[in-house]
Order: structure tokens, then sequence, then C-alpha cells
């Protein structure tokens, strides 16, 4: 795993942004596996001012999100297809039948699941999956206790992300209680992996992850395990890494 050090969120995202622009102007058909959270926004943000200023051209790139919400319809102002719109996909030139997230309001969930993953296999998998860290280890919505081996399922969120996620909706109780997200052996399939940690209050989960165990209890704890991770992490998610 590669570790770059930022000062702060501002430096991060644009470091985060150049690395996915360079990864487009090297291959105009890469397929991008995209996040949702607080963290990428600023990432996004870069991009969309790159798009505006350099024109880089996302015409033939292909994107797979994570996940996405159960019960939320794509036009929620809460769903994770209009987060997308809203900082990204309105903002560059990503042809909409090129875009991809999961459909948390198909009548048969489990086919829909079956369906994203067979879409992202016939995309020729994701070359670069963007990743943020969850306070208990989460990634995607992979809760602790997944299993490594899951592909794309229904997850029921844990009650701590439901509260770290409330401050997007008017309160918890209009966190949705399950998800779809891409399951662990999804992301791990991904040829190279881009995790963004900052702030304070993932300093815990980023020593884990460095430091501790691989093991379910510990879903991020898989990706010291692949190939080809860079983690770019802020100074205050560093601040309880021994020499952050
Ligand atoms: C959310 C998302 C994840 C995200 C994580 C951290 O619940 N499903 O994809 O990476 O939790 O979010 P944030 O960046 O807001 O801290």
């Amino acid at each position: 795993m590669r570790i770059i050090k930022a000062t702060d969120y501002q430096e991060l995202s644009h470091l985060a942004a150049d690395f996915f622009i360079e990864r487009v102007k090297e291959n105009p058909e890469v397929t991008l596996g995209l996040a949702t959270g607080g963290t990428p926004r600023g990432t996004y943000q870069r991009m969309a001012e790159d798009y505006y200023k350099n024109h880089t051209s996302y015409s033939r790139v292909s994107t797979f999100n994570l996940d996405e919400y159960v019960g939320l319809p794509a036009d929620h102002p809460n769903s994770y297809h209009q987060f997308m719109k809203t900082h990204l996909f309105n903002k560059v030139d990503i042809p909409a039948k090129q875009r991809h997230l999961p459909n948390g309001v198909a009548s048969d969930i489990t086919s829909e699941c079956l369906n994203y993953e067979r879409l992202i296999e016939e995309s020729g998998g994701i070359d670069v999956q963007l990743l943020g860290l969850g306070s208990n280890g989460h990634i995607g919505f992979n809760e602790p206790g997944t299993s490594f081996h899951a592909r794309t399922h229904v997850v029921e969120l844990a009650q701590s992300t439901r509260e770290a996620n409330a401050r997007f909706f008017n309160g918890i109780d209009e966190v949705p209680r399950e998800a779809i997200t891409m399951g662990i052996s999804t992301i791990m399939k991904s040829k190279e992996i881009l995790l963004l940690v900052s702030g304070e209050e993932k300093a815990h989960a980023l020593r884990q992850l460095l430091h501790g165990d691989v093991g379910e209890e510990f879903p991020a704890s898989i990706l010291t395990t692949h190939q080809n991770v860079t983690i770019i992490a802020d100074q205050k998610a560093l601040s309880d890494v021994p020499h952050g």
C-alpha cells in the first residue's frame, strides 16, 4: 500500500482529483468505481473545475457507484443517484448510459444485485475504485461482519452508520435501514483502489487499518492484501498512526 500524506482536506481533494484525471488521460475508456459521502465531495469539485478549465473529457469513461439506499428513488434528494448528479455528473461529460448505480427501488432487489455484478463484469471490471472509510471500518456499505467473499448484496446498515449519515437527512428516522452495496469481493477485483481518509473522526479507523489484523470485523482491513492500493490521508486522519 502506498500512503500519500496531505496537509488537509483541500490538499487531499486536489491530489485525489489529479489521480483520477491522470487515469482518465492515460485511458479515456477507463472504468471508474465511484463513492459518495462527505469525503469525495472535494475531489469531485476539483474534477469539475478541471473539466471546466482544461476540458478533460469523460465522454468514453464508464462509472459504477459503490452503493445506493434501498427505498430511495433516483430523484430523491438523499439518494446517491442525486448525490452523484449534484457533485459530478451534472458537471462533466460522462454520458448517462455509461453511469451506473444500483437501483434502490428495484422490484426484485436480488436480481438487481446480480444484474449490477453482471454489468461490472461485462464492462471488463473496474479499473480504479474510489473508496471512503467508515469510522467502523466499513467500505461501500459493507458493515463489520460482512463476508470477504460477498458480491453485490443488500445490507442492513449499522446504527453507527445511520447516525453518521443522519447529517445528510432531516434526522436519523429518515435514514434508510438497508442499502445495496458492491461486496468486498467485488471491490477487491478492482485493478486499482484509491482510499481517501480525512479528519480526526477517522483517525482510529485508519490506525486500525494500517496496524490491526485482517478480519471481517474490520472490513477495510482486507485492503492491505490488495496489490495496488493508494491511500491519501490528511494530517488529522493520520494523527493516531505511529510515525503518521
Ligand atoms: C458512507 C458510504 C461510504 C463512505 C463512508 C464514509 O456511509 N456508504 O461509501 O465511504 O460512509 O463517509 P464519509 O466520507 O461521509 O465519512
